[in-house]
């Protein structure tokens, strides 16, 4: 059953101000980064000092809402990362947890300068005791060996993705959409079943959508209306999958030599790493039948 998702029109400072303290487990979110981005509004095009004003507005409201054992996830790029940094720590006295730099692979070339490759996204917490499910965003491991943990190994810092392109299924009619497996690890380690998720700039509804699948209560505000429309459309579609995955959650072990190990090893993976992504498992099968096939003619692979 799904939980209760709400998306909320309006200004997310006004919406939140409304809201009670301390009643949040997870903030989760992707703010315009203040970039002259058309969204309908003039939301991505302010000056430095009103960015900063607005930032430390919305992120101080955002902590207040916050539970004690709350974590909160804020997308940012490279012009402004810094002041958030700084607001977050120095200024509403959060703890940082990490730096986690999105590597979105193809983008927009530069001539005289580095092409950009890259957005990132500060992790901080409310205090020292909050939820991380490592369990719930392992990623596999390269080799079969028995002093490796085969439930898998801890995803790190760096994660790439591609942009949800323009000739999938499920690119929303919105400029800066992100694709659902950020949101799906973010979700998965920083909150539990039925916990409640606020996204104050939830843009075309990724965040939702992730909360929705997984069983979240979800808080979506968005200003502009029109993507309130497509927000609702993507959450009444059928699930098939989410619309992006890490491809490290396809690889299949070298080494699983042992046909008993193998085949508990193959059930293991579906369950564990492709829990929200059914059209992929039988391109990890395809993948196990090319890997084990030749070797172990005589063996059942899975
Ligand atoms: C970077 S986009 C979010 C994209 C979203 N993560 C997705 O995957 O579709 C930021 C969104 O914040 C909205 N926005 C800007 N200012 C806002 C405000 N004060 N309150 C609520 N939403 C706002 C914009 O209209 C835009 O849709």
């Amino acid at each position: 059953m799904d939980k209760e998702i709400k998306i909320i029109h309006g200004d997310c400072i006004d919406i939140m101000k409304n809201m009670e303290n301390n009643t949040i487990d997870l903030v989760v979110t992707d703010p315009p980064y203040n970039l002259s981005k058309d969204y309908g509004n003039d939301s991505d095009d302010r000056t430095r000092a009103d960015y900063l004003n607005f930032s430390s507005e919305w992120l101080s409201e955002a902590t207040r809402l916050l539970k004690p054992t709350g974590t909160l996830y804020v997308f940012m790029g490279v012009r402004y990362i810094s002041y958030i940094y700084k607001i977050l720590e120095c200024d509403l006295g959060l703890l940082f947890n990490s730096w986690i730099t999105w590597n979105y692979t193809q983008g927009i070339g530069k001539t005289k300068g580095f092409s950009p490759r890259h957005d990132d996204i500060l992790m901080f917490t409310k205090s020292s005791q909050f939820t991380f499910n490592l369990d719930d965003i392992r990623i596999p491991q390269k080799y079969y060996r028995s002093i490796n943990n085969m439930r898998g190994a801890n995803p790190g810092n760096v994660w790439e993705f591609s942009h949800v392109h323009y000739c999938q299924n499920n690119r929303q009619n919105h400029p800066t959409q992100k694709p659902e497996a950020l949101f799906e690890r973010m979700i998965l380690a920083s909150s539990n079943i039925g916990d409640v998720v606020l996204d104050p700039f939830c843009g075309s509804g990724t965040s939702m959508r992730v909360c929705q699948q997984t069983k979240r209560n979800g808080i979506g505000i968005e200003l502009n209306y029109e993507y309130i429309n497509i927000v609702n459309q993507r959450l009444a579609q059928p699930f098939s999958g989410f619309d992006s995955i890490d491809e490290r959650m396809i690889r299949v072990p070298n080494d699983l030599n042992d046909e008993k190990i193998r085949r508990e090893y193959i059930n293991n993976h579906i369950e564990w790493f492709l829990k929200y992504h059914p059209e992929t498992t039988k391109k990890f099968l395809d993948s196990v039948k090319d890997k084990y096939s030749t070797k172990y003619m005589q063996q059942k692979l899975f």
